[in-house]
């Protein structure tokens, strides 16, 4: 056996690797902008109990960041432009580039926030008589909701059955990311009284110098939330400020002080990914429930796997939006199945079904994958019923296939020309 070259020993690696020597090594370690802003502004650090037996009993204290009050009625903010619910778009997209969020006024209508909140409460309950609720430092989360009624897989499509304003969220959303763009999660959020705020953060946790957003959140309020039930702590125009100092390489000074949300139940306000917000507190008896609807660039991944997750029933009868929402992407470079997903369209749906029908092979337990090839393989391993064949050949048959699949001929094929 010959020597393996010097250069490829990982001692010798590793000496010529110290981190002055790293390219790209500031962008790749950074902890900015939450290293200095923490540093600048200590008040918004909050630490939530650790233990099960906790819930419910914690400090409040006074001049927190938590402790304060919507836009409207918080003195430094009051005589600022701060955004309304509107059905305007230019408004709309104006506040969304000002202030890093836009109220969108009767996204639902009062039918549409009934029959939303009417199935949270119902699985919420469900899920705590089942032991499984998720219980979280505010309340109750109810996550991957896709599975769990036709109204949320209504709402991860924005589509007017379910959110009568669908049509001009999704606009300013596909302006904010870019066509393409896919969720990431959907969540119902209950705060119940009782619960600690959340820590100021940001969603986006890449390319924080962006100076577009690479995520939103789409929160609809189904109960009407303000500054007394855990309206969302915000702090209006901090995603300018954060980026911006991120690119230009300088910390993050003091901000103005956060706020509560307010909207009326039915309103779905747009939240891009740099602003900093948290979870409110709840002071009221009545639960608070937002849906937490984020979306992303095509590219990134998601928070729930739904190509795991999401139940067949609901992948048969999804419509093609919904399956590129849910990252089931079979056509824009995003996503395959053994390479053979994009262009191979399946019968289940024109797009991305291809996806669909390698994953309910699965489901039936029958995905047989193909392996380790070779000129030694026997006619049965040659001839295996890989699903790759009977996807594609469906896909084929229904005359939507790519210029590119399978099928060049066999050993069999050409012993017997
Ligand atoms: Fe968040």
């Amino acid at each position: 056996m010959s020597e393996i070259p010097k250069e490829f020993d990982p001692e010798f690696i590793r000496t010529r690797s110290t981190p002055e020597r790293q390219i790209y090594r500031a962008e790749n370690t950074s902890t900015e902008p939450m290293k200095s802003l923490l540093k600048s502004n200590p008040e918004i650090y909050f630490v939530s109990p650790k233990r099960r037996s906790e819930w419910g009993t914690w400090e409040y204290k006074p001049g927190s960041y938590y402790d304060t009050t919507t836009g409207a009625k918080h003195p430094a903010w009051q005589d600022q432009d701060l955004p309304e619910p509107t059905k305007d778009i230019e408004q709309l997209r104006a506040d969304l580039l000002r202030w890093g969020y836009c109220k969108v006024e009767d996204a639902l209508s009062a039918d549409q926030v009934a029959v939303v909140r009417q199935r949270v409460l119902d699985q919420a309950e469900g899920e705590r008589l089942a032991g499984i609720a998720q219980r979280t430092p505010s309340g109750q989360n109810i996550n991957c909701c896709v599975n769990k009624g036709r109204c949320f897989e209504l709402l991860i499509e924005q589509h007017p059955d379910i959110m009568q304003g669908g049509p001009l969220v999704e606009q300013l959303v596909t302006e904010a990311l870019g066509a393409g763009w896919i969720s990431t999660s959907m969540i119902a959020a209950l705060s119940m009284k009782g619960g600690v705020p959340q820590a100021l953060h940001q969603d986006q946790g890449v390319d924080l110098d962006s100076r577009s957003p690479m995520s939103v959140n789409v929160l609809t309020a189904v109960t009407a939330i303000d500054e007394t039930n855990g309206g969302t702590l915000i702090i209006p125009g901090s995603h300018l400020v954060l980026s911006d100092a991120v690119r230009e390489g300088r910390p993050v000074g003091k901000l103005p002080p956060a706020i509560n949300l307010d909207a009326p139940a039915g309103t779905t306000v747009i939240i891009e990914g740099r602003m900093l917000h948290g979870t409110g507190i709840n002071r009221t008896d009545t639960p608070r429930i937002l849906m937490l609807n984020g979306m992303n660039k095509s590219w990134m991944r998601q928070q729930e796997n739904w190509m795991v997750s999401v139940r067949p029933e609901v992948l048969k009868r999804a419509s093609p939006k919904l399956l590129h929402r849910m990252g089931y992407q079979a056509t824009t470079g995003g996503h395959t199945t053994e390479g053979h997903g994009f262009g191979a369209r399946g019968t289940i749906n024109e797009a991305a079904g291809a996806v669909v029908d390698f994953r309910l092979a699965a489901d039936r337990g029958e995905y047989m994958r193909v392996g380790e090839l070779g000129s030694e393989s026997t006619a049965e391993e040659l001839k295996a019923p890989y699903t790759l064949r009977e996807v594609v050949s469906k896909a084929r048959a229904g005359g939507k296939s790519a210029p590119v699949g399978i099928g060049l001929p066999t050993r069999e094929d050409l012993a017997s020309k």
